[in-house]
C-alpha cells in the first residue's frame, strides 16, 4: 500500500489582521503592531518557501483603510518604504518574486517608484511568488478589469474578466485565512475565492507562527473540496475541471 501525504495548497491568501489589537494590548502605538505584523510576514514567508506552497497573496493596506486616523496611515506608509529597502535583498536571496496588487495612483511617487523597483530586482526568483495587496480592494479589481473589456470593446465574459484581474498571474487560492478573530472578507479576493477553503484564526497577526500555519493547512487537508459535484463522484474518480465550467 502507498501511503500519499495530503496536498500541499498550492496558494494561499491571508488578511493579515489584529496588529492594532496586539499592539494595544501592550500598551504599545498601534504602528508597533504594524512593525511587529512585518516581522510575521517574514517568518510565514519562509514557512511557506520551507513547505513547498508554491503562491503567497497577503492583505497589507485595503482601499478601506484610508478612512483610518492620519497618523496611522502615514506610519503604514512608512513601513512600506522601510520594508522595502531592508526585506527585498532578504526575499530576493531566499528566491521570493514579488508583485504588488492595487492601486497605484494613491501612492507616493516614492512608494510607486519602490513597488516597481522590488518587482524588478525580484522578477527572476521562482521558488514563491508573493502578491502583496496594498491599496487594494475586491471590487475595485473587479471594476477595473470589466473597465479595460469595455475599453477595448471585449465582452464581458468570465474569461476575460479573469483575464483582466490583477491575479490573472497566478491560479485562484486554494486556502483563504484570516487571523484576528472576525470572520469576514473584508474585500479581499472577492472574484478569486469563489472556491478558496476558509480558515478564521483567533491568532492575532503578529503571533501567527509555523505552528498556526500548519495547523490551517491541516485543516485544509481534512476539507473535501466538491466544486459542485458529490461526494461519490469524487470517490468515483471524477476530476474538477476548471476549464469545463
Ligand atoms: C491589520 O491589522 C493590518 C492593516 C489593516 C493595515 P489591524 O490594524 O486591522 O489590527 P486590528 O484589527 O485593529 O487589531
Ligand atoms: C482588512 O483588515 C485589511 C487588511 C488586513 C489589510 P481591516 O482590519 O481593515 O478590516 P475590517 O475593517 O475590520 O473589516
Ligand atoms: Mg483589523
Amino acid at each position: 500500500m502507498t501511503i500519499t501525504s495530503p496536498a500541499m495548497p498550492h496558494h494561499i491568501a491571508i488578511v493579515m489582521d489584529g496588529n492594532g489589537r496586539w499592539a494595544t494590548r501592550r500598551f504599545l502605538p498601534r504602528v508597533a503592531g504594524h512593525k511587529q505584523g512585518v516581522e510575521s510576514l517574514r517568518r510565514c514567508v519562509k514557512a511557506c518557501v520551507d513547505r513547498g506552497v508554491a503562491v503567497l497573496t497577503v492583505f497589507a493596506f485595503s482601499s478601506e483603510n484610508w478612512n483610518r486616523p492620519v497618523e496611522e496611515v502615514s506610519g503604514l506608509m512608512d513601513l512600506m518604504v522601510g520594508a522595502l529597502g531592508r526585506e527585498v535583498p532578504k526575499l530576493s536571496h531566499d528566491g521570493v518574486r514579488l508583485h504588488f496588487i492595487g492601486e497605484r495612483g494613491g501612492l507616493s511617487e516614492k512608494i510607486a517608484a519602490g513597488l516597481l523597483q522590488a518587482e524588478a530586482a525580484t522578477a527572476r526568483n521562482t521558488r514563491l511568488v508573493l502578491n502583496v495587496c496594498f491599496n487594494y480592494g475586491g471590487r475595485w479589481d473587479i471594476a477595473r478589469a470589466a473597465a479595460q473589456l469595455v475599453a477595448r470593446g471585449e465582452p464581458l465574459t468570465e474569461a476575460n474578466l479573469d483575464a483582466a484581474m490583477a491575479l490573472s498571474h497566478v491560479p485562484d487560492p486554494d486556502l483563504f485565512i484570516r487571523t484576528g478573530g472576525e470572520q469576514r472578507l473584508s474585500n479581499f479576493l472577492l472574484w478569486q475565492s469563489a472556491y478558496a477553503e476558509l480558515f478564521f484564526s483567533d491568532r492575532l497577526w503578529p503571533e501567527f507562527d509555523e505552528a498556526a500555519l500548519d495547523e490551517a493547512i491541516a485543516a485544509f487537508q481534512r476539507r473535501e473540496r466538491r466544486f459542485g459535484q458529490t461526494s461519490a463522484q469524487l470517490a468515483g474518480g471524477a476530476r474538477h475541471d476548471p476549464q469545463a465550467a
